[in-house]
């Protein structure tokens, strides 16, 4: 099991270093998310979810669409946020490249997420790593993003216990030897907070309540393989909105609406995924 987050891990560390010069202004977002996606499986996972490439003051969920003309530009904030899984074993980073004049912001994510790290060893609560990364975002006179956490994982499941707060909770939970997870700072200029906007391009499968309608079931059966992970809409071949609408209606689809920050104040991102040993917490991206 543990072999098999290594090896996302693994994968993803090396798309991270290639990533980063190919975020350029005038570059398509939908290549990069191409090839992020396409060279995860060439290495030998499968992507956990779709590239995510949030720009300025969107914080996450977003991804190209199908046909998506979007090119970066000068001053853009990039956040590339990736996952990789190995039979369903799941490992998670991101990083924010700056095109403009972010450079304190995007350090601050990245002191911060450092930090929080460099404190990790079995005993200590989330509470505390929490407490390190809101201290980092003082320092620097910028706040966490409270509202976006860090998350544990379970197989072909992204997001589960512990929540890695980015801020001193009342009440955390004890870190133990053996745990996986991923710790992603964000940080902004503005209030801290992200609210969902109407556009979505990422969803997973809930419910395998049966269908109906041909064409909802022509979709549910191109994402079978993905299980409970996040797809893009892009993925599917014939992305129908209609039909995409109901599946959410019904319950048989969630859907991740792109997260903004609430002041519209630029966003950075900072995550690596760690297994908690004796000794500390080793990263795995
Ligand atoms: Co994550």
């Amino acid at each position: 099991m543990i072999e098999k987050h290594e090896k996302a891990g693994e994968i993803l560390k090396q798309i991270r270093e290639e990533v980063v010069k190919l975020v350029k202004p005038e570059t398509k977002m939908l290549e990069v998310a191409e090839f992020v996606e396409g060279k995860i499986a060439e290495l030998g996972a499968q992507p956990a979810f779709p590239c995510n490439i949030s720009l300025n003051e969107d914080a996450a969920h977003c991804t190209p669409s199908k046909n998506d003309q979007r090119a970066f530009k000068d001053g853009d904030l990039v956040k590339i946020d990736m996952g990789a899984h190995v039979d369903g074993y799941i490992a998670d980073t991101a990083i924010t490249i700056d095109l403009g004049e972010h450079g304190e912001l995007v350090e601050c994510a990245e002191v911060a997420l450092k930090k929080a790290i460099e404190i990790i060893e079995p005993g200590i609560t989330t509470s505390e790593i929490g407490e390190e990364i809101e201290s980092v975002a003082k320092e620097f006179g910028f706040k966490p993003v409270y509202n976006l956490t860090g998350h544990g994982f379970m197989p072909y499941i992204a997001h589960a216990p512990p929540t890695i707060y980015n801020y001193r909770v009342e009440k955390g939970i004890k870190i133990e030897e053996g745990m996986i997870f991923a710790i992603e700072p964000f940080m902004t200029s503005g209030a801290g907070r992200v609210s969902e906007r109407s556009e979505t391009e990422i969803y997973s499968v809930v419910s395998s309540k049966p269908v109906r309608m041909r064409m909802a079931r022509e979709i549910l059966a191109e994402v079978e393989k993905h299980k409970t992970l996040p797809f893009a809409k892009r993925w599917l071949s014939n992305p129908r909105e209609i039909i995409i609408s109901k599946l959410v209606r019904d319950g048989i689809l969630r859907a991740y609406p792109v997260l903004t920050e609430v002041t519209r104040e630029p966003v950075s991102q900072a995550e690596h995924t760690v297994i908690v040993e004796e000794n500390g917490a080793r990263i795995i991206t």
